[in-house]
């Protein structure tokens, strides 16, 4: 499977990212950095400290948009921290940026590969995928499926009380996404807050031994203080990294084929994500909206993948 991850490492998107370059069902045809837990800056430069922590500097990282398309460009540091990485003590990369525009990859790159071949993985604000599907509609129907992280329905929210990060970040972006009509796939807050990082679980990352496994057990450190302080959780929510599993094992998860549409003007709940998981309206079913997980199966597909790294 061909995929594109479109990125705003931030360690959950980190450890996203490992478990796709892990997987040998998983093809990665590139990174694309936007601007999201931390400036666009730091998202690209994450991203390539998180391929040289896997020795994969094969793999082409681009820079995308440095802000969303209407609206001042919302961080995250107080979760992420200063570097959006914060936790392991990680080399500068030393691999350079591609010169290409993110939007420009996308774009090229669908027209490129046969229709229905390539899928997007989205774990950061929806900016860059907005701009490709404004600037070339036709690649719409040349996209296999978007895979994403973002929204919640019982969860509701958790960068205001109505609202996601990555949809309230840019929500013109996601109400864009969510209409273009490409096949949909929708990670939540209600899945990711059901795979949290334990201690038990993070000691399995740790015991792995390896450079990557060691990393990953520092970033979900650093990461899982600000869950159990804000919210008394047993751990870290490993949000993104539910992207890359529902990929690689769909069957660990369980959703419903939903009408989802997304709050953009009002200023109490602008980014939250309407989703009309009771069927209650008669509005054209545009998501699969994932609610569940198998949480113990989850963490030992990762655990087991990051052991190849
Ligand atoms: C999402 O927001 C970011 O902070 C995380 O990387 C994840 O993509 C969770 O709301
Ligand atoms: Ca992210």
């Amino acid at each position: 499977m061909k995929i594109i991850i479109d990125t705003d490492p931030g360690q959950d998107d980190a450890v996203a990212i490992l478990l796709a370059l892990a997987s040998p069902e998983i093809e990665v045809l590139g990174l694309t950095a936007v601007a999201g837990n931390v400036p666009l800056e730091l998202t690209a430069k994450n991203a390539r400290i998180v391929l040289e922590l896997a020795r994969r500097t094969d793999i082409p990282v681009f820079a995308g948009c440095d802000r969303p398309l209407l609206r001042p460009l919302v961080t995250a540091e107080h979760v992420h921290g200063r570097t959006g990485l914060d936790g392991p003590d990680l080399p500068d990369p030393s691999m350079a940026l591609q010169d290409t525009h993110a939007v420009d990859f996308l774009v090229e790159t669908l027209r490129r590969e046969p229709p229905g071949s390539v899928t997007l993985c989205a774990l950061g604000p929806l900016t860059n995928l907005a701009m490709a599907l404004r600037r070339a509609p036709d690649i719409a129907e040349r996209i296999a499926r978007i895979v994403l992280m973002g929204g919640a329905y019982f969860e509701v929210g958790n960068i205001t009380p109505a609202a996601e990060f990555n949809i309230y970040v840019d929500p013109d972006a996601a109400d864009i996404v969510f209409r273009a009509g490409v096949p949909l796939t929708v990670l939540p807050l209600d899945v990711t807050h059901k795979a949290l990082v334990t201690s038990a679980r993070n000691d399995a990352f740790r015991a792995l031994g390896t450079p990557v496994g060691r990393a990953v057990a520092e970033m979900t450190d650093f990461f899982e203080r600000f869950d159990k302080e804000k919210y008394g959780s047993d751990g870290a929510p490993l949000h993104d990294p539910c992207v890359t599993a529902w990929l690689l094992a769909p069957d660990l998860f369980t959703g419903r084929e939903i009408n989802v549409e997304i709050e953009t003007r009002s200023d109490l709940t602008r980014g939250m994500t309407v989703a009309d998981w009771w069927r209650i309206t008669d509005r054209p079913r545009n998501a699969l909206f994932v609610g569940g997980v198998d949480a113990d199966g989850f963490f030992a597909l990762l655990t087991e993948r990051l052991g190849r790294l």
